[in-house]
C-alpha cells in the first residue's frame, strides 16, 4: 500500500464526519486494507467473506470481561457489573454458551411469535392513538422506542407503564461501548446492575410460585436434559433479553422509516402494498444496519485470510461494511426495496446469531405498516440531513420529528 493511501486510511472512531457516513471509509478499507490493524491496538475486518470466516472460527470467541479487566485493573469477582455480563450467553464461549443458549432458546420457542402479533399491532395502534390529534411528535420518543420496550415488556411479564423509567436507566449498555468506562462510571454502573439485579430476581421467585405465559415463567422453567437456569443466570439473561430487545429495534423501525422518506416512490409502493414491506426491512437491515459491529478475541494464535492474528488480539468485524461489499451486492450503495436474496449480516451469525431476529423483523413490519395506515399525511422534518447519534457502534438517530 503506497503511503498516500495509508493516511487516508487512519480510524479515528471519534470522527465526526466518518460517524455521520461511515461507508465511504469502509469501501476504501475493503479495497485497500481489509484486515487493518488500528493504532487503537485492534483489527478492523471489513469484507464480508473474512467476517463469515471469523464468526465460524472456533480459535475466535468472546474475551469481554478480561478485556475490560485489564483496562480497568480490577477482578470481575469485585465487580457486579462484569460478573453479571459474564454469565450472559453473548458474552460466552462453548461450552458455556452452547448450555446457555440451549436452554434460553426452549423459553425463547415456547414464546411464539405468531401469538404475539396481535399484541404487537395493539400496541402499535395504542402509541398512534395517543398522538394521532397533537399533529406532530418525534417518532424516535413516541413511537420507535415505545413500542419495542412495551413489546419486550409484556413478553417478559414486566409492567411496562410503571416500570419503565426504573430499568430503562439501569440497563447497563454503556459498557459495550468502544471508548472504556472510567472507575467512576464502572462504580454507577455496578451499583444500577445491583438494583435491576434485585428487581429481576424478585420477579423470577414470583413466576417460580405462581407461573404465567410469559417469557421470565419459561426461562425459570427452561429444562434441558435435567439442566436448568441458575438464578444468577437467569438475571444476566433477563437483563440482556430486555436491552438487546428494545434499543436495536427501534433503530430497525426509525431507520427503516428514514430510508423510505428518502426514497418517496419506494413509500408510495408500500402505502399501495404492505406486503412490501417486509423486503423493505431486510434492506432497511442491510443499508443501515442497528449495531454496525460485533468483537471477537482470538482465542488462540490463528488467521484471516493469510493475515496473523496472534491470540489475545481483538478483531472488530465491521457487519456494515460486509452488508455493503460489492463481491456480494451490486450497486451496494443504492436502496432497493425490490433487492433479491438479501441476507444481511446484521444479526450476526454463527455460534450468536441474534435469537431476536425473528421478532424484530415482525415488529418492526408491523411498526411500519401501521404508522402509515394511521397517519397517511406523515411527512418527516430533515431526512436530508438526518440527526444520527455519533456512535461507532451503532446506527441509530438522536430524533425524528414527524408532522401529519
Ligand atoms: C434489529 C434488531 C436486532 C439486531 C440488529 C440485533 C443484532 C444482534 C447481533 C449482531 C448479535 C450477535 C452479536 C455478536 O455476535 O457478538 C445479536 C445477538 C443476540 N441478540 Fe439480537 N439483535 C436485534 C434484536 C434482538 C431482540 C429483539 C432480542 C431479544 C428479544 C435479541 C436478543 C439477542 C440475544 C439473546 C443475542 C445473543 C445470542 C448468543 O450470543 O448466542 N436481539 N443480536
Amino acid at each position: 500500500m503506497n503511503t498516500q493511501i495509508l493516511n487516508e486510511l487512519i480510524f479515528n472512531p471519534t470522527d465526526k464526519d466518518f460517524l455521520y457516513n461511515p461507508y465511504p471509509f469502509y469501501r476504501c478499507l475493503r479495497c485497500e486494507d481489509p484486515i487493518h490493524y488500528s493504532s487503537l491496538g485492534f483489527w478492523l475486518v471489513t469484507r464480508h467473506k473474512d467476517i463469515e470466516d471469523v464468526l465460524r472460527n472456533k480459535f475466535f470467541g468472546k474475551n469481554f470481561g478480561a478485556v475490560l479487566e485489564k483496562q480497568l485493573n480490577t477482578k470481575i469477582a469485585d465487580e457486579p457489573a462484569l460478573k453479571m455480563i459474564n454469565l450472559q450467553v453473548l458474552m460466552s464461549n462453548p461450552p458455556a454458551h452452547t448450555r446457555l443458549r440451549k436452554l434460553i432458546m426452549t423459553a425463547f420457542v415456547s414464546s411464539s411469535i405468531k401469538k404475539l402479533q396481535p399484541m404487537i399491532e395493539e400496541t402499535a395502534n395504542m402509541l398512534i392513538d395517543r398522538v394521532e390529534a397533537e399533529g406532530s411528535m418525534d417518532i424516535m420518543k413516541n413511537y420507535a422506542e415505545r413500542l419495542p420496550l412495551m413489546v419486550i415488556c409484556k413478553m417478559l411479564g414486566i409492567d411496562a407503564e410503571a416500570d419503565m423509567d426504573f430499568f430503562v436507566s439501569r440497563i447497563p449498555s454503556r459498557l459495550l461501548d468502544l471508548k472504556p468506562v472510567s472507575r467512576e462510571e464502572l462504580d454507577e454502573i455496578n451499583q444500577d446492575v445491583i438494583e435491576l439485579s434485585a428487581y429481576i430476581k424478585k420477579l423470577c421467585d414470583e413466576r417460580r410460585v405462581s407461573p404465567k405465559d410469559d417469557l421470565i415463567t419459561h426461562m425459570v422453567h427452561a429444562r434441558e436434559d435435567g439442566d436448568i437456569l441458575s438464578d444468577d443466570e437467569l438475571v444476566a439473561n433477563i437483563m440482556l433479553t430486555l436491552g438487546a430487545g428494545y434499543e436495536t429495534t427501534t433503530s430497525l423501525i426509525s431507520n427503516a422509516l428514514l430510508l423510505l422518506f428518502r426514497h418517496k416512490e419506494s413509500l408510495e409502493q408500500i402505502k399501495a402494498d404492505p406486503s412490501l414491506t417486509a423486503n423493505a426491512i431486510e434492506e432497511a437491515l442491510r443499508y443501515e444496519p442497528p449495531v454496525q459491529i460485533a468483537a471477537r478475541t482470538a482465542l488462540e494464535d490463528t488467521s484471516i485470510d493469510g493475515q496473523v492474528i496472534k491470540k489475545g488480539e481483538t478483531v472488530i468485524l465491521v457487519l456494515s461494511s460486509a452488508n455493503r461489499d460489492e463481491e456480494v451486492y451490486s450497486n451496494p450503495d443504492i436502496f432497493d426495496i425490490y433487492r433479491e436474496n438479501i441476507r444481511p449480516i446484521s444479526f450476526g451469525g454463527g455460534a450468536h446469531l441474534c435469537l431476536g431476529a425473528q421478532l424484530s423483523r415482525v415488529e418492526s413490519a408491523i411498526a411500519i405498516n401501521t404508522i402509515l395506515k394511521r397517519l397517511p399525511h406523515l411527512s418527516l422534518d430533515d431526512v436530508e440531513q438526518p440527526n444520527w447519534s455519533l456512535q461507532f457502534t451503532r446506527r441509530i438517530l438522536n430524533n425524528l420529528i414527524a408532522h401529519w
